[in-house]
C-alpha cells in the first residue's frame, strides 16, 4: 500500500508493549506521511512524529503545557506532586526556576569538571581492562554519570550504587499505565531519595561548599525565590534526568558503533569526528524516545486539530528519523552534517544538561577508543535486551570484546 493510502489500522503505538519498546522505529514510519495521528488508548492521545510538527509543539509552550493536569478520579502519577520543577512547569514558574537553576549550572562549572570526568572514566576502564572484557552498561555507562552528578552535588561518589537503586525504581515506574497507582516501591524510592537530599541540603546550609547544592541553597536563601521543596525536587530531578539519559547515550551509541564496524573504525582513526559522532548517536537512537505535552484548548498542528485535553506525545526519536528532515534517516553516519536532531528537545525546556551530557559522552567514547583498539561487539549477532522504560530507551547490558 502506498504512503498516501495508509489506513489507521496500520498504525501501532503501544509503549506498554515490550515488543514495541524493543524496536519502535518501524512503527514510526507510517506516521511521517500524515498530520499527527489521534488515538484513544486509555486516554485521548496525539502522536507527533514529524520533525516540523514536533518543533512546532515544543515551541508552543503557551498552549502546550508541561504540567500534568489533575484529573478527578485518576491517580496522580507525577512524582513531584504539587511541587514545581523546571521540567514539569510552564511560565512564569518555569521562567523563575530555570533562571535560578541555570545560575548554578553554568558552562564554567561544567568545563571545570572535565579533568575529574576523565579521571572517573579512566578508573572505571582500568577495572574493565583488568577483567579483560567491557560490559559497557555496568562498567562504564551506568557508573560514570552517577558519579559525576554525585561529584557536582557534593556527595560521596561511592554512594552511587544507592542512588542508582533509587533512580532505577523511579524510572521503572514511568511505564505505569494511566489511571494505575504508582507501585509502592517507586513511591518509597522517591521518599528515600528525598530524605537523603533533605539531609544533604541541611548540611550545606551550615557548611557551604563549592558544589551545586550550596549554589542552590544560596538561591533559596537570597530571596526565598526557590522554596525548600523546589530545591529538593530539583536535586532529585537532576539525578533522574541526568543519569539514565547519559547512561543511555553511551550504551545506545556504543551499540550503534558496534553494529557499524566501518563507522567504528573511522571514528577510532579520526577522533576529530567525535563531536559529530555524538550528535549522530543522539539522533539515531536517542535516550529519550518521547516527551509529553497537555493542551487545554484545541490546537492545530500540521493540518490536524488536536482536541482539548489530549496527551500529546512529542516523539523526539521519531522526529529524528523523519525523511523530510534527514537524508537516509535510517543510516548511521558519524559525520552527518547538518544534524538538527531533537534529542535534547527544543524551546524553553531545551535540556539544561546538554553541555554536560555531550562532555561526558565525548570523554567516555574517547577513553574507550584510545584504550581498546580491538573494541567490537562480543556477540555481533546476539539479541540485545532493553530496560523497562519506553520514554527512556536504554540497554540492560552490552558486552564488548576488547582483546
Ligand atoms: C544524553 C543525555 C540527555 C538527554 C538526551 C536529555 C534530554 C532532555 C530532553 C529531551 C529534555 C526536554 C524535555 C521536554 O521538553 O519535555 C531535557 C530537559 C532537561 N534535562 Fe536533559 N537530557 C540529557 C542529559 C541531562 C543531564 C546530564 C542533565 C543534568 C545533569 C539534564 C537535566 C535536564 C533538566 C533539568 C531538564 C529540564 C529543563 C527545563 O524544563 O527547562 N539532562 N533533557
Amino acid at each position: 500500500m502506498d504512503a498516501g493510502t495508509q489506513t489507521e489500522q496500520e498504525i501501532y503505538f503501544n509503549p506498554w508493549d515490550e515488543a514495541f519498546r524493543a524496536n519502535p522505529y518501524p512503527h514510526y514510519r507510517p506516521l511521517y506521511t500524515r498530520p499527527p495521528y489521534l488515538l484513544n488508548l486509555f486516554m485521548q492521545m496525539a502522536l507527533v512524529a514529524r520533525h516540523a510538527d514536533a518543533v512546532a509543539v515544543l515551541r508552543d509552550h503557551e498552549r502546550m503545557s508541561s504540567v500534568q493536569p489533575r484529573i478527578p478520579g485518576i491517580e496522580q502519577q507525577d512524582l513531584f506532586g504539587d511541587t514545581a520543577t523546571v521540567l514539569f512547569s510552564d511560565p512564569p514558574t518555569h521562567t523563575r526556576l530555570r533562571r535560578l537553576v541555570s545560575r548554578a549550572f553554568t558552562p564554567k562549572r561544567i568545563k571545570d569538571l572535565e579533568p575529574r570526568i576523565r579521571e572517573i572514566a579512566g578508573a572505571l576502564l582500568d577495572r574493565a581492562q583488568a577483567k579483560g572484557e567491557l560490559e559497557v552498561v555496568a562498567d562504564l555507562a551506568t557508573p560514570l554519570p552517577v558519579m559525576v552528578i554525585a561529584e557536582m552535588l557534593g556527595v560521596p561518589p561511592q554512594e552511587y550504587a544507592q542512588f542508582k537503586h533509587w533512580s532505577d525504581r523511579i524510572v521503572e515506574g514511568d511505564n505505569t499505565p494511566p489511571g494505575m497507582p504508582l507501585p509502592d516501591e517507586v513511591r518509597r524510592a522517591y521518599s528515600d531519595l528525598g530524605n537523603y537530599f533533605a539531609e544533604v541540603i541541611e548540611r550545606r546550609r551550615h557548611e557551604p561548599g563549592e558544589d551545586l547544592v550550596t549554589a542552590l541553597v544560596a538561591a533559596h536563601e537570597e530571596s526565598d525565590a526557590l522554596t525548600a521543596g523546589e530545591l529538593q525536587a530539583f536535586v532529585i530531578l537532576l539525578l533522574l534526568a541526568g543519569n539514565e539519559t547519559t547512561t543511555n547515550l553511551i550504551g545506545n551509541g556504543m551499540l550503534a558503533l558496534g553494529r557499524h564496524p566501518e563507522q567504528l573504525a573511522r571514528l577510532a582513526s579520526d577522533h576529530s569526528l567525535l563531536p559529530r559522532a555524538i550528535e549522530e548517536m543522539l539522533r539515531y537512537d536517542g535516550p529519550v524516545q518521547s516527551t509529553v505535552r497537555y493542551n487545554k484548548e484545541p490546537v492545530e498542528v500540521g493540518g490536524t486539530v488536536i482536541p482539548a485535553n489530549s496527551v500529546v506525545f512529542v516523539i523526539l526519536a521519531a522526529a529524528n528519523r523523519d525523511p523530510a528532515q534527514f537524508s537516509e534517516p535510517d543510516r548511521f553516519d558519524i559525520a552527518r552534517d547538518p544534524n538538527a536532531h531533537l534529542a535534547f528537545g527544543d524551546g524553553i525546556h531545551f535540556c539544561l544538561g546538554a553541555a554536560l551530557a555531550r562532555l561526558e559522552g565525548a570523554i567516555a567514547f574517547r577513553s574507550v577508543l584510545e584504550r581498546f583498539p580491538k573494541l567490537r561487539l562480543a556477540e555481533p549477532e546476539g539479541a540485545v535486551a532493553y530496560k523497562g522504560s519506553y520514554f527512556l530507551r536504554g540497554l540492560a547490558a552490552l558486552p564488548m570484546a576488547i582483546r
